[in-house]
């Protein structure tokens, strides 16, 4: 089997997505804990009710972090980690031991970095008057948003658009490559 981790620090509606694809065998994959730094998070009550462990990491130390998640994840089998909406930085011994993907919602390297996250991303794409955004799965390394580019998914962004409308059209197009991208991580296709 399979073993992703997720990490979360929001909603967790892209969670979800991976959590009902792998119920509905549209991915043959498992999920061996979901972590999160945000103990308010949504997507710890998603795990919950999907009977998944859940970690909260809440040391604010970027160095003590990743001690102490690598302690955490050396517990579990690990194939992938995903992070799905998560907005801390990955340390160090974390990127060395594991492959790690992070889904965004704008076609990098437009849109990225410090703070370009979640609706802020669609206010930014809007304002710009961008005629297409999307989504992109990239590699995780130490700086936000700069790792290797697995894929991208566009999607027009019409007169009409709000970022909330925008959201939702870039978020759909989203998991629906993130499944995609998880089922050739599973096929050994990508490494
Ligand atoms: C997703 O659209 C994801 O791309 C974005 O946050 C959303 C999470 O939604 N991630 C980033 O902006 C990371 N820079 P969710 O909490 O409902 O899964």
């Amino acid at each position: 089997m399979y073993h992703l981790v997720v990490f979360a620090s929001g909603n967790g509606s892209t969670l979800q997505s991976i959590i009902d694809s792998i119920n509905h065998h549209e991915l043959e994959a498992q999920i061996s804990l979901v972590v999160s730094n945000n103990p308010n998070a949504y997507a710890l009550k998603r795990a919950e009710a999907n009977h998944i462990e859940t970690y909260i990491i809440q040391n604010k130390n970027f160095t003590q972090r990743d001690l102490e998640l690598s302690d955490v994840l050396s517990k579990y089998s690990i194939d992938l980690i995903v992070l799905a909406g998560y907005l801390k930085m990955i340390g160090p011994n974390l990127l060395e031991k594991y492959t790690i993907i992070n889904t965004h919602p704008s076609l990098l390297p437009k849109y990225g970095g410090k703070g370009m996250h979640g609706m802020h991303v669609h206010e930014a794409v809007i304002n710009a008057q961008e005629k297409y955004s999307g989504a992109t799965i990239h590699f995780v390394n130490q700086e936000y948003d700069k790792g290797n580019i697995i894929s991208q998914t566009k999607v027009e962004v019409l007169p009409s658009d709000t970022a909330e409308t925008l959201s939702q059209k870039v978020q759909t197009a989203e998991k629906i490559q993130l499944i995609e991208v998880l089922n050739r991580f599973v096929h050994h296709e990508i490494s």
